[in-house]
């Protein structure tokens, strides 16, 4: 079973584990916002860093493989100031209350980039500059969809595809104006039949969301 150090305390990982894992198992709280189980990463948020030792670099650690031997550094003044500017550049886009006020939507009290925007003390006026909006309304008997409070971190994409939703959803655009969206302009309803609440429940911010109005009930699977 491959070892390794994570701030010089030494952890025993199951073989194709990632440092993400290693460091979970140490009782260590990363802010791993694009991570989900089942999901392939696609390192979408760099809030999950940590630095491999000689030689050094920094990496994600949800998609770095837990080699035997590492050694590596999380919990360091330099690591949670790298942490802190991603979850700065997330909040630089993502769309809260009024100035630099916390959003306020029904999920504020679970929204993952909120609770550790809070850990790390992350600005959400550090970085200035346009913003995204809303293309057009999505309309869905159980979800809400605010597409200015995506991070883009995929997952909602991912777990339409493996729930074998025919539509789905997709990544949309280039550059600044990429965003998650229906594909061929349908409508978010028929998008998610079936994992509309699997969706809602992993999204780590408040973009997908259960309407207020919706009873509480297990997922359909
Ligand atoms: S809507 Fe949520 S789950 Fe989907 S890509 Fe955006 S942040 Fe991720
Ligand atoms: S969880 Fe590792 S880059 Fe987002």
């Amino acid at each position: 079973m491959p070892r390794v150090i994570i701030d010089n305390q030494e952890v025993e990982v199951v073989p194709g584990s990632n440092l993400l894992a290693a460091a979970r198992k140490l009782g260590l709280d990363i802010p791993a916002l694009c991570h989900h189980p089942g999901c392939t990463p696609n390192t979408a948020c760099m809030a999950c860093v940590m630095k491999i030792k000689a030689p050094d670099r920094i990496v994600p650690s949800c998609a770095t493989p837990a080699e035997d031997g590492l050694r590596v550094e999380s919990e360091t003044a330099e690591i949670h100031g790298l942490r802190r500017m991603a979850l700065e550049l997330l909040l630089s886009d993502h769309g809260g209350g009024p100035g630099s006020q916390p959003c306020t939507c029904s999920k504020s009290e679970v929204c993952r980039l909120r609770r550790y925007a809070e850990m790390y003390g992350a600005r959400a006026d550090r970085f200035q500059g346009s913003r995204r909006r809303a293309e057009r309304q999505y309309q869905h008997p159980e979800l809400v969809y605010e597409p200015d409070k995506c991070i883009l971190c995929g997952i909602c994409v991912q777990l339409a595809r493996q729930a074998g939703e025919p539509l789905g959803l997709t990544f949309v655009g280039r550059g600044f104006d990429v965003r998650v969206d229906v594909p061929f302009d349908e409508t978010l309803e028929r998008a998610l039949r079936t994992a509309a609440r699997r969706c809602a429940g992993a999204c780590p911010t408040g973009a997908l969301r259960v309407r207020n109005d919706v009873p509480n009930r297990k997922p359909r699977s």
